[in-house]
């Protein structure tokens, strides 16, 4: 794992709080966005997930997910942390069809 070199460590709940990830994202089950450990499931074992979903935090818009999330400025060292925060969630639950399509 480790961190790259030029990145200050980031507390990730704090930083869910800081920028209100919280008001749309539970951990485990729905909220407006997908739950995280969703988010986990989706991209278990996939190299590079960590790049696609950090450049998403960074600027929101429309996602897999069948959804929009709005762009809350995150800047992208802060968004690689909760990237790796996110994936490294135990991805136990499959997401709800009834909630998120997948393609
Ligand atoms: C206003 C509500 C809202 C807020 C605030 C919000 N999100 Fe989201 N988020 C969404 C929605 C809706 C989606 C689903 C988008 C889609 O269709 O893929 C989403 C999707 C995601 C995904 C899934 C990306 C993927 O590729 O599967 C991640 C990860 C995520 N958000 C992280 C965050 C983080 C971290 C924050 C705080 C910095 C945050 N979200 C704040 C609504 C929100």
């Amino acid at each position: 794992m480790g961190r790259p070199r030029e990145e200050a460590p980031v507390d990730a709940p704090a930083a869910l709080d800081q920028y209100g990830c919280s008001s749309c994202h539970a951990l485990h089950a729905g909220g407006v966005g997908p739950a995280f450990v969703w988010v986990a499931w989706r991209y278990r074992g996939q190299h590079g997930a960590q790049d696609t979903v950090a450049s998403f935090i960074t600027r929101g818009g429309v996602g897999p997910w069948g959804g929009v999330m709005p762009n809350l400025a995150v800047p992208p060292a802060q968004a690689r942390e909760l990237a790796q925060w996110i994936l490294a969630l135990p991805p136990e639950v499959p997401p709800d069809p009834r909630r998120f399509r997948l393609q």
